[in-house]
């Protein structure tokens, strides 16, 4: 697991869209796990800077985003497929053909996300996944206490995620109480994983995730037994790792790389 510690959110969500770009460039084809949250909006501004000003393409590659909301229609603006669109999709040569979440409005959520992760698989497979990870240790939609075998199902949303989620709806609109979201079974299957954290409020689950067990009351820390995580913190959110790793640098990660000075750490 390697920690890359940047001094702002906007540096760090910057430098994690650099690495899917790097990526892009190097396998135009490939399949892509994609997130969405407030973190991940400056990621894919710069994602979308990156193909109007170098033209960067996606037009081969695959994306998957890990839930969508049950209930919500596509042109809801708080559903996931709007914001996908409006923050990504709309903007880059992506073909819509090959972008996917799963339908909050099918009849049978359960099948539906049966089929959801059959097509994930029918692609070959989720080759870098972006991650964010939920005030409370979720990851996806996948709450604490979701088994780590978990397969792509429907969800019954905590109501602090309910509570954090509200500033994306209209005041005074109810926050959908469930969603479809990839399991964690199918997220450690993704050959990459890419976890970008930002912000004061995510201190705790970060520090939860990554210096205790693994443990499925915080699901974030699971990724801990994946071989192959890259984190994009900055300063706010990885306060206690960095710390830690200035204490006693030998704590079990392969490396924690500060870009911002080792001083300001
Ligand atoms: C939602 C998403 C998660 C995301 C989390 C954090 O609950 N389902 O995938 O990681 O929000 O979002 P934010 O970046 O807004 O804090």
């Amino acid at each position: 697991m390697q920690i890359n510690v940047y001094g702002t959110a906007i540096e760090a969500a910057y430098a994690a869209a650099d690495l899917i770009a790097e990526r892009l460039y190097i396998s135009p084809n490939i399949v892509l796990g994609l997130a969405t949250g407030g973190t991940m909006e400056s990621l894919y501004h710069h994602l979308v800077e990156r193909h109007r000003r170098t033209g960067l393409s996606f037009r081969f590659a695959t994306t998957f985003n890990l839930d969508e909301y049950i209930g919500l229609a596509p042109a809801h603006p708080a559903s996931y497929r709007a914001t996908m669109q409006r923050l990504l999709f709309d903007h880059t040569d992506i073909d819509p053909q090959r972008t996917h979440l799963p339908d909050g409005m099918s009849m049978n959520p359960d099948q539906e996300a049966v089929q959801y992760e059959a097509k994930i698989a029918e692609a070959g497979g989720i080759d870098l996944q972006l991650l964010g990870i939920g005030r409370n240790g979720h990851i996806a939609f996948n709450e604490p206490g979701t088994s780590f075998s978990s397969q792509t199902h429907v969800v019954t949303l905590d109501r602090s995620t309910q509570a954090a989620n509200a500033r994306f709806f209209l005041e005074g609109e109810a926050v959908p109480e469930r969603a479809i979201t990839m399991g964690i079974s199918p997220i450690l299957a993704s050959r990459e994983i890419l976890l970008v954290v930002t912000g004061a409020e995510k201190r705790t689950a970060f520090s939860e995730a990554f210096l205790g067990q693994v443990n499925p009351q915080c699901p974030a820390s699971v990724l801990q037994l994946h071989p192959n995580v890259m984190i994009y913190a900055d300063r706010a959110a990885a306060i206690d790792v960095t710390s830690l790793n200035m204490a006693s640098p030998n704590v079990g990660f392969d490396k924690i790389c500060s870009r911002i000075g080792a001083d300001n750490v």
